[in-house]
């Protein structure tokens, strides 16, 4: 049976079997010492002179994976490192069975790996991914992702999953457009965000909602931002603003507590700053308030709340700052009624802001179809355009759904904030790079004359 390389130091005297990568390999003639790794850690192991796995042992190379019979052996005290992984343990190796050659890899994984090109570690992700630096990511991010499911659960969250064809959500990006090919001609949207489910979800009397949804917007790629992204995205019937920000907050601070003992929370309860404040005081909508931006682990959380629900477009009309269904304020409910005064309606809207990074925003919404109808007019739709986009709401509207609100967290924003990477690349597996490409699997790429005959599309392409 395999033995875990984490747990050897429990089986001293033992013989065992470990299952892993060949780390490092030093021949030095009369022994040959290696480092073993297995996703729990690494061991040195050395084959002694004399023994039947001398011959196996000299062949092998750094990467290979093996199979190893040894016997666990306390080290001589001279030789132990009591604060190394088994450092105070050595496999004293008695058999090796090669499970798969590995040729020289394309770059050294011992580093961090932040030196080599980003489109070499892109294209080869699947060693990139082997790098002491970037195991951790992945695994704490499914730590924090563990810890998040049983909070909700524990506190009568439902998760309901939503589906990625749809139609398109006015989420202020371009959406991607995949062809249908019973219907030519028509298309369905990837969802930039559930939002209209969630809410849909409301009037169904899921009443709490979770998921960690897939988000797809077609916006340039940067730092804090990938043409698919993740969110946990949260909606509760009944509930205040009060009611989310607390669920936020108090979420947020369980991770960084149980899972990053290290870091250390500015301030608790998050200070909470009106929009206009922050614009007059920081020049900016989510001001980094950190006391001493030197210490990688202070974590300076804070509130944006009382925004403007419209913006002035270009063409002098109107556009939304957040999303069409956020509710206002109880101040500006007869400013949208009698559509006037349109820029200083308040949306009950919220951002949830990190180290000068938006982690998240959500707000309580506009549950009442007349309402509702008020914003779209003032966003200029006609009536035609707001029955076939969003007839569906309203019309939900009218079939009794509770007043509610909710909230969307960028998870790879989090996680890069919480492991100081300098972009979300750096947490996601398989990531774009910043011009929206996958060197791995090489896509976007082209597709066959066939396909393209069947979803009855042209392409033009430029000359
Ligand atoms: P919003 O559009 O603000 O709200 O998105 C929520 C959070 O998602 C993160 N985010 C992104 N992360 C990576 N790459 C991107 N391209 C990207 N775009 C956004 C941000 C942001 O705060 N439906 C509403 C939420 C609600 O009202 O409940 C929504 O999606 O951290």
């Amino acid at each position: 049976m395999r033995t875990y390389i984490k747990d050897l130091e429990l089986k001293k005297g033992e013989e065992v079997i470990i299952k892993g990568w060949i780390d490092i390999r030093r021949d030095q003639g009369k022994l040959i010492f290696f480092d073993f790794r297995d996703m729990s850690g690494k061991v040195q192991g050395v084959v002694l002179p004399g023994s039947v796995a001398k011959e196996t042992a000299e062949k092998t190379r750094p990467e290979w994976v093996v199979e190893v019979k040894g016997k666990v052996n306390e080290r001589p005290e001279k030789n132990r490192q009591a604060d190394k992984q088994n450092g105070n343990i050595e496999l004293e190796i008695l058999e090796i069975t090669v499970l798969n050659e590995a040729e020289t890899l394309p770059f050294d994984i011992g580093t961090d790996t932040r030196e080599v090109g980003e489109e070499v570690r892109m294209k080869y992700r699947y060693v990139d991914l082997r790098s002491q630096r970037m195991q951790r990511n992945l695994r704490m991010r499914s730590e924090v992702f563990s810890l998040m499911r049983n909070y909700f659960r524990d506190s009568n969250f439902t998760e309901v999953e939503t589906p990625i064809l749809t139609k398109s959500t006015p989420e202020g990006a371009r959406d991607y457009l995949v062809p249908s090919r019973l219907e030519k001609g028509y298309f369905y949207a990837l969802p930039q965000s559930p939002q209209q489910y969630k809410q849909l979800l409301m009037t169904s009397g899921i009443e709490k909602y979770f998921q960690f949804p897939k988000c797809m917007r077609d916006e340039d790629t940067r730092g804090d931002r990938q043409p698919e992204f993740t969110q946990l995205d949260v909606e509760i019937s009944f509930a205040t603003e009060e009611e989310v920000m607390n669920v936020t907050e108090n979420l947020l601070i369980k991770i960084v507590t149980t899972l990053y003992p290290e870091k250390k929370i500015q301030q608790i309860p998050f200070p909470k700053i009106p929009y206009a404040e922050a614009m007059s005081k920081y020049g900016v909508d989510r001001p980094d308030l950190r006391e001493n931006k030197e210490d990688p682990n202070l974590l300076a959380f804070c509130w944006v709340i009382d925004w403007p629900m419209f913006e002035k477009t270009d063409k002098g009309g109107w556009t939304f700052s957040h999303n069409p269904f956020s509710g206002c304020k109880k101040g500006s409910e007869a400013d949208l009624v009698n559509k006037s005064n349109i820029e200083n309606i308040m949306a009950a809207q919220y951002d949830i802001v990190l180290n000068g990074y938006e982690i998240g925003g959500g707000s309580i919404r506009n549950h009442r179809p007349e309402m509702l109808k008020k914003v779209f007019e003032i966003l200029g739709y006609s009536e035609e355009d707001i029955n076939s986009k969003f007839g569906h709401m309203l019309k939900a509207f009218t079939l009794g759904t509770p007043p509610h609100g909710g909230i969307a967290w960028g998870m790879d924003r989090l996680m890069m904030l919480l492991h100081n990477e300098a972009s979300i690349r750096e947490v996601i597996a398989f990531p774009k790079t910043g011009e929206g490409k996958d060197f791995m699997m090489d896509a976007p790429s082209t597709v066959s004359a066939e396909q393209l005959i069947e979803l009855g599309i042209t392409v033009t392409k430029k000359a």
